[in-house]
């Protein structure tokens, strides 16, 4: 079996989703502690599914991930566990260094303490996959030649030091002591599931109801996008073939503003949904105060990964959006058990 960790999120439970569709595919524990971007709804269709074992449960807990990963004889860790937003991290950074920084340190000890029992075949064939983020290597200029697996780390925010914290932790405990670690730099992500603190689902979810579209500074910085099951097949391309001590960056070859993102949106529900007074839904777009530390450019040069292991992204961004607007259109049930409090009280923090 594999040990999912943060299963339950965005891109890890599209991982487990995609990972079970392949009826002989090994089956999945499934470890997350359920913070406010877990969301067991996500996994609803996976419930009569014998191959999928949920856990309840925090990867800082070392005890907790040693009896797991010895009770069902584990062959390979892909960590997807960790907090992930941004403008979170700006408001209280404490929980991206305990569960990022510390509690990752605590899965790679726990790892350790298990690979280094096993059988020496068992040792060779195991594998800890670390997905991280391109935001550890910090802002491009608009000229500036994409992120590749030799750009310096120069985290900015919160979320990106404690990413590049991890990173570092991960590339020491396969130099030190052996681990056979893989890790995965990759761009910003969207599809399915996405919680609507993000600024593709958000923009999605408020232009259905009617509110502002919120653009931080003049809606210029650039991002990669890369569509979400893309993101899910690298992955398993890594986890697969690619070489221990590596680091693979991963990315959709789509960079766009936020402004043009935000507009595509518009335009798809324009015609998909169009308002019933007839208005564009771009009229909703709203420009607000900027983050403070706003990384102007991210790019990704996915091109080791492309040579080495064969990935390329399948979706372009035009046929990827157009999806996860549809997505979103298809599946109120979703959103809408996502709308609790907590998500309200978030919204306030940071918008009003
Ligand atoms: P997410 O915030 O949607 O989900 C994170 C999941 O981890 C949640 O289910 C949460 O409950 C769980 N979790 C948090 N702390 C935990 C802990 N201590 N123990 C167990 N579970 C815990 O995040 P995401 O967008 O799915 O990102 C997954 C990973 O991919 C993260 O490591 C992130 O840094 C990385 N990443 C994300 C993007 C992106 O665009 N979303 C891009 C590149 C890399
Ligand atoms: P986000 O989805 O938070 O991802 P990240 O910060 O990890 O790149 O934001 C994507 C971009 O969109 C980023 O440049 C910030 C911007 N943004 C807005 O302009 N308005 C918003 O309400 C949000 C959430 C993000």
């Amino acid at each position: 079996m594999i040990l999912v960790t943060g299963g339950a999120g965005f891109i890890g439970g599209n991982f487990v989703l995609d990972w079970l569709a392949n009826p002989s595919a090994e089956g999945v524990v499934n470890l997350d502690k359920l913070t406010y971007a877990g969301n067991l709804a996500t996994l609803q269709s996976l419930e009569k599914d014998a191959r999928h074992i949920f856990v309840h449960g925090d990867i800082a807990d070392c005890n907790l991930v040693l009896s797991l990963l010895n009770k069902y004889q584990i062959r390979a860790i892909i960590n997807f566990a960790a907090e992930s937003h941004v403008d979170r991290s700006i408001h209280g950074p404490a929980d991206f260094i305990q569960t990022n920084v510390l509690a990752t340190f605590n899965l790679l000890e726990a790892s350790r303490t298990y690979w280094s029992e096993l059988a020496q075949k068992n040792q060779q064939n195991f594998r800890f996959l670390h997905v991280s983020t391109d935001e550890v290597y910090g802002s491009l200029s608009s000229t500036a030649r994409p992120f590749s697996e030799k750009n310096p780390y120069e985290p900015n925010s919160p979320y990106s030091a404690s990413k590049a914290a991890s990173d570092h932790l991960v590339r020491a405990w396969y130099h030190t002591y052996g681990l056979p670690v893989l890790t995965t730099n990759c761009s910003n992500n969207y599809g399915p599931y996405h919680f609507p603190e993000k600024l593709i689902p958000l923009v999605i979810m408020n232009a259905l109801a009617g509110k502002s579209l919120p653009i931080y500074g003049d809606g210029q910085q650039i991002r990669d996008w890369l569509y979400v099951k893309d993101h899910c097949a690298a992955i398993r391309r890594v986890l697969e073939n690619g070489k221990t001590g590596e680091v693979y960056n991963v990315g959709g070859w789509n960079e766009k503003s936020n402004l043009d993102v935000v507009n595509t949106i518009c335009s798809i529900l324009d015609e998909l949904r169009p308002k019933t007074d007839g208005a564009p839904y771009a009229a909703q777009i709203t420009y607000v105060k900027d983050r403070p530390g706003h990384d102007r450019r991210y790019a990704i040069d996915a091109r080791k990964i492309e040579q080495d292991l064969g990935w390329r992204p399948s979706e372009s961004f035009e046929t990827g959006i157009r999806k996860t607007v549809q997505w979103y259109l298809d599946n109120q049930d979703w959103t809408e058990g996502v709308l609790s409090g907590a998500y309200r009280d978030w919204l306030k923090k940071q918008y009003s």
